[in-house]
């Protein structure tokens, strides 16, 4: 059985201030991208990359020797379109191979996560790392403003585990309704894969401001 990655990097991180795309932000000297791609080579054994149209080159080299065979596609409008494609670069892969999605914007998530992800792709379709939410948390900001109750909330991070047959599925249908959602576990719950959960990790957290970039990068000097 093959164990693949779609890493997304094709958003313009255009929160964090720079002009070069997110995934080519170094901290500590190296850019995020390769971060992310180091620690999926960890378990898997190819990793496609998608990157913004106009700089897989530069993607390429970020990506270069890795450790896992990998190859950098061009991504779409938008997010699901991008991983889309990826899964369009594994058409190769067959239906129970295990596949992680994972974005480049959370490139410090511990690859002990990845472990506890594709031991429950043993029992599942499609496994999702859940953080406890911290802060409280409302609805409807500027209108009917409710609040919802905390302890049933949680945080959903990436990467997320999938066979690629649960999420190649997932992806056609939801491409058929023009249905759009923030991950990809939320397709397959939506077209009745079963969808498992584990615990998810701070360290994974989303890099988007220029804030986070400081702090990551204390992070690794310290
Ligand atoms: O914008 P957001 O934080 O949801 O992006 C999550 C991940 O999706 C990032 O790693 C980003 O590079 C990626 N992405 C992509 N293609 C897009 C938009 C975002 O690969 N068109």
């Amino acid at each position: 059985m093959t164990t693949a990655a779609v890493l997304t990097a094709a958003g313009s991180g255009s929160r964090l201030g720079r002009d070069t795309p997110k995934g080519l932000v170094t901290v500590g000297g190296t850019p995020l991208v390769r971060w992310a791609a180091s620690s999926l080579a960890a378990v898997c054994e190819r990793i496609v990359v998608t990157a913004p149209v106009d700089a897989v080159g530069a993607f390429v080299d970020a990506v270069a020797g890795v450790g896992a065979r990998v190859e950098v596609v061009a991504g779409g409008e938008r997010r699901q379109a991008s991983v889309a494609r990826g899964i369009d670069a594994l058409a190769d892969l067959d239906g129970d191979d295990a596949v992680l999605v994972h974005d480049a914007a959370r490139p410090f998530m511990p690859v002990a996560v990845f472990g506890r992800l594709l031991s429950a792709l043993e029992t599942h379709d499609a496994v999702i790392p859940v953080l406890a939410v911290v802060d409280t948390i409302v609805t409807g900001v500027g209108g009917d403003l409710r609040y919802l109750p905390r302890p049933s909330l949680g945080a959903v991070q990436t990467p997320q585990a999938f066979l690629m047959g649960a999420l190649r599925d997932a992806h056609a249908r939801a491409q058929a309704e023009r249905f759009e959602a923030t991950d990809d576990g939320a397709l397959a719950q939506r077209y009745g894969f079963r969808l498992g959960t584990v615990e998810g990790d701070p360290r994974g957290a989303k890099i988007t401001y220029a804030e986070d970039l400081d702090a990551a990068e204390r992070r690794i000097s310290g």
